[in-house]
């Protein structure tokens, strides 16, 4: 393994939002499910391996992220149900069409410490301090997204990272018993059938808009 084999996974990475009516949803064979959710499974531990700075000591796991998975049978339940959860949804929200094509959504929250509403005994701990930790705790769930993508890039999946919209609202924390200390970073869509051409697929709107590293860069 050398630097290249990981450059032409990073660079091979890309999104791609995989959609499908909700009244004609993709369903997968056993078998592509079995492969998918055996490989979501591996790069959900794997991708655990990113850096974290500070013990986020919450049930006694040091890590500040937590993963929250939906297979193919939930995300299908849940597009039927959506628009009965959120009446107000425009007809244009993507989510119900994209739990229909996906294999598996796995949702990636944050346990900030300091901010959003946490209640921690942080008297002793001064603003600008609570601030960078819990921007720390945020950073390595990032790192944590990224190796999970890069993870099931190389596997052959599909990824797409999405903010998560109706996802991040407390009803759907509710709906999901998401514990209301987390905050949703990453609603990951894996395509399960990347290499399949019948769904609608749409890239990410910068994909092709990357600069060249001079521009962001200065040696000192
Ligand atoms: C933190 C984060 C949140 C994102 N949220 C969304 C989103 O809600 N909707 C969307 O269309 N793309 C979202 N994206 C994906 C970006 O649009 C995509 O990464 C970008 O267009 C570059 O394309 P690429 O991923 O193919 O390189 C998000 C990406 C990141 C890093």
């Amino acid at each position: 393994m050398d630097s290249s084999q990981i450059a032409s996974i990073i660079k091979r990475r890309q999104t791609w939002k995989v959609l499908a009516p909700v009244d004609q949803p993709i369903i997968h064979s056993r078998e592509t499910l079995d492969r998918g959710d055996d490989a979501l499974r591996e790069a959900i531990a794997v991708a655990g391996w990113a850096p974290f700075h500070y013990d986020r000591a919450v049930d006694g796991v040091k890590e500040p992220w937590r993963v929250h998975v939906l297979d193919q049978t939930k995300c299908r339940s849940l597009a039927t149900e959506f628009a009965g959860l959120f009446p107000d949804i425009k007809p244009t929200n993507k989510l119900p069409t994209m739990l229909s094509a996906c294999g598996a959504l796995a949702l990636v929250t944050w346990l900030p410490q300091f901010s959003h509403g946490a209640h921690g005994n942080n008297d002793a701990v001064a603003k600008d301090k609570q601030t960078q930790v819990d921007e720390e705790h945020l950073a390595a769930t990032s790192a944590y997204v990224q190796n999970l993508m890069l993870l099931l890039t190389a596997d052959g999946f599909g990824t797409y990272w999405s903010s998560g919209g109706q996802f991040r609202t407390m009803p759907m924390f509710e709906h999901l018993s998401i514990p209301a200390n987390e905050r949703l970073l990453a609603a990951v869509f894996v395509d399960y059938a990347s290499d399949s051409s019948s769904p609608e697929r749409i890239a990410g709107k910068l994909q092709d808009q990357r600069s060249p590293s001079d521009k962001w860069t200065r040696w000192v």
